[in-house]
């Protein structure tokens, strides 16, 4: 087995009396590993969206790609099937792709212009990928409980996009 799949293995071990910080916190190390020594950007994004559902347990992590100036497509992602494109400006994704922030949603019928893809998902936060200044995706997340997206999630996850 190589040396950093059975880092982030051992590590899964050890979630469950976790605080999110403390569990974000032991992913950023196991992250940097998994992709340090590899350039493809799909097969990065793919571990990073699975080592986030794993150690954080939320429902849907995902990446929607810029394919277009106005259309974002779903990328790699762990969770149920997804809606596949959606447009600049446009529910959670796109809004934080135009603004270019990271969109924090404590209630999804809350925001107006939210895309349900899944009926189940509650709370989300989306977080925009960034090559040097240009926007090149998002990161999604989705959970089926309120409220469970805040600026600890947005500080961790912003770090691990900017590996
Ligand atoms: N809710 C998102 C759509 C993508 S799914 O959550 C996977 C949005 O409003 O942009």
């Amino acid at each position: 087995m190589q040396a950093n799949v059975a880092l982030f293995l051992q590590a899964k071990n050890n979630l469950m009396s976790q605080t999110k910080e403390q569990k974000y916190i032991q992913l950023l190390p196991q992250i940097k590993s998994l992709i340090e020594n590899e350039e493809n950007l799909i097969a990065n994004l793919a571990n990073i969206a699975a080592a986030v559902k794993e150690t954080m347990g939320y429902y849907w992590v995902g990446f929607y790609l810029v394919e277009s100036p106005s259309v974002l497509v779903l990328g790699p992602f762990q969770g149920p099937v997804a809606c596949t494109r959606i447009n600049y400006g446009k529910g959670v994704c796109g809004t934080s792709w135009k603004e270019d922030r990271t969109v924090i949603v404590p209630d999804v019928d809350e925001f107006p212009g939210h895309i349900a893809c899944n009926s189940k998902s509650r709370s989300e936060i989306v977080v925009p990928l960034k090559r040097k200044t240009r926007i090149i995706g998002v990161l999604d997340i989705d959970h089926t409980e309120l409220h469970t997206f805040d600026e600890t999630d947005a500080f961790y996850l912003e770090k691990i996009l900017n590996f």
